[in-house]
């Protein structure tokens, strides 16, 4: 198995899109022991949130991954910020990364379309770090000479970023650093939220992960239908999609049949979509509420975590050191 590492930014609560879409998939490729995943709470600051928030984020995320299955002995987890060293390797890495490179990024260049379009300065609001972004995510993948990344599509250009850094820096200074591939999983369709659109916090369409029962039947009320009775047949929609990815297999082609066929109200089918919901999540919410009722133990894990992955980051940061002349060889 190749070496593979994740990082998931600790902004906001996680929601099912987050765990359909990102959480889960990543899990699952790193069944292997030795997947590294951390916390990434240097990238969470360029959003500039209290100190407060990034701590409480933080251990939220990671009580979240290990909540849905993440075993932290097989593999590493550890808070991003544990490693200071990966801010130096981002400085040296951007001292031969092209600025034009990171002209490119899509973050970058959404955040300066949308002051243009609306009549700003290309730059107003975005700090350095938003720019340095695919730096600092270089560094994360390179320190561990990953060979594999699984990452969502909306990731993927930041990891060919990671691979023209790795390029970049070893024809200048020899071959220093692995260079990783992306693995995206295809299958993994983008996950529809309450108004039908991805669903994401932007658009405040989401389901938490930490909703209950009655908040997830509340949500799902929330979804708009038209007004056909039951017995009339029924275009898929929304509940259908949600249902799609949240349902057994079985289950889902049945209620689509039903939609079909006339053969089924909006209220049951919301009934059934908020039945599933809880089904998935009921399990790790408990998990997840004993590991938050413990945050020393959690801390410790994270800890257990940085050693690992300092241990694993030191002789790349030797390597990157020794080759660009920095301390005494
Ligand atoms: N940029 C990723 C995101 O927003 C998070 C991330 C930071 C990451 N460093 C990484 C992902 C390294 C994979 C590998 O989702």
């Amino acid at each position: 198995m190749p070496r593979t590492i994740t990082g998931i930014k600790p902004t906001g609560r996680p929601h099912l899109g987050n765990y359909l879409g990102m959480i889960r998939p990543a899990l699952e490729l790193a069944r292997s022991d030795g997947a590294m995943f951390f916390v990434a709470d240097y990238h969470g600051l360029t959003i500039t949130p209290s100190a407060q928030e990034v701590r409480e984020r933080v251990l939220d995320l990671a009580a979240t991954l290990i909540a849905f299955g993440l075993d932290t002995e097989r593999n590493t987890l550890y808070r991003q910020s544990d490693l200071p060293e990966l801010c130096e390797l981002t400085w040296i890495l951007s001292c031969t990364t092209a600025k034009g490179l990171l002209n490119r990024a899509h973050a970058y260049k959404a955040a300066t379309a949308d002051n243009l379009a609306h009549g700003r300065e290309a730059d107003q609001g975005v700090n350095a770090g938003l720019f340095n972004y695919p730096v600092l995510m270089a560094a994360d993948i390179l320190a561990h000479r990953a060979e594999a990344v699984p990452v969502g599509r909306d990731q993927r250009q930041h990891v060919e970023i990671a691979r023209d850094v790795a390029e970049s820096f070893n024809r200048i200074y020899g071959p220093v650093l692995v260079v990783p591939e992306a693995v995206v999983d295809e299958r993994v369709m983008t996950i529809p939220g309450l108004d039908g659109r991805k669903m994401s916090k932007s658009y405040g369409n989401q389901i938490p992960l930490s909703a209950g029962p009655d908040e997830i039947r509340r949500l799902v009320s929330r979804i708009v239908t038209d007004s056909r009775p039951p017995s009339e047949p029924k275009e898929p929609d929304t509940i259908l999609a949600l249902y799609r990815v949240v349902a057994a297999e079985a289950d889902a082609r049945d209620l689509e049949r039903r939609y079909r066929t006339g053969g089924v109200g909006y209220a049951e089918a919301k009934a059934l979509l908020a039945g599933a919901i809880e089904r998935l999540l009921a399990p790790a919410r408990r998990r997840h509420a004993e590991l938050m009722a413990d945050p020393q133990a959690l801390k410790e894990v994270l800890a257990r975590g940085a050693a690992r992955a300092r241990a694993s980051a030191a002789p790349t940061v030797a390597a990157v050191r020794a080759a660009t002349g920095l301390g005494w060889a």
